[in-house]
């Protein structure tokens, strides 16, 4: 299979925060996030597979911010790392402001995502090729976060996940 660039799998994904989607402070219900990112994330990982894919795993959310009823949100989501069949799916969440229109980042999400066959069996992505800086630093972290998933997991044992190791000595 030949390589694919982050870029090609970029999904962006805008839409407002309805009263229907917050909690009693008046911000976005952190679920509703979660389904949005998942949403963009699915979207992603089949643009660079381009077969059915499969959320496996939410490594990492971070909410720093709450986003208020009526704001614009934006999700971008990219495949930061593929690698047999799981690709890792890195997640930016902007806001935009009302007034000036500048958007400032909320939160972020890595999600891990499988492509599968008809039958719901893993199969391979074609690898990935990242171009910019950022997409390089997440492409060379992608494996630590990609071991420790597997280690919480039950998946791997500690004891083999040695990029993850290697942080610590
Ligand atoms: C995700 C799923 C296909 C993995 O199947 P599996 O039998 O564990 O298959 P494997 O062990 O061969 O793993 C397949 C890949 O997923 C990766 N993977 C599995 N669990 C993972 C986890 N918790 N974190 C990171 N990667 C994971 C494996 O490392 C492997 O990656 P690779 O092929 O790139 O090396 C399977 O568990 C599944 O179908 N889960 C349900 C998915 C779903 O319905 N999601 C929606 C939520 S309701």
């Amino acid at each position: 299979m030949s390589p694919k660039h982050p870029s090609e799998s970029l999904t962006i994904l805008t839409d407002l925060v309805l009263p229907s989607e917050t909690n009693p402070l008046n911000n976005l219900f952190g679920g509703e996030l979660l389904a949005r990112m998942d949403r963009a994330a699915s979207i992603a990982a089949r643009r660079h597979s381009r077969r059915i894919t499969v959320t496996a795993s939410v490594n990492h959310v971070a909410f720093n911010r709450s986003i208020p009823l009526g704001s614009v949100v934006t999700v971008e989501a990219k495949v930061s790392r593929a690698f047999n069949s799981s690709m890792e799916i890195f997640l930016d969440v902007w806001l935009e402001d009302r007034e000036s229109g500048i958007r400032t980042k909320a939160n972020e999400a890595i999600y891990t995502f499988v492509a599968v066959n008809e039958t719901g069996n893993p199969v391979s992505v074609p690898p990935i090729v990242p171009e910019t800086e950022l997409e390089k630093e997440r492409y060379d972290a992608a494996l630590r976060r990609k071991q420790l998933s597997l280690v919480l997991a039950g998946k791997m044992k500690p004891h083999d996940a040695t990029e993850l190791k290697a942080l610590f000595i």
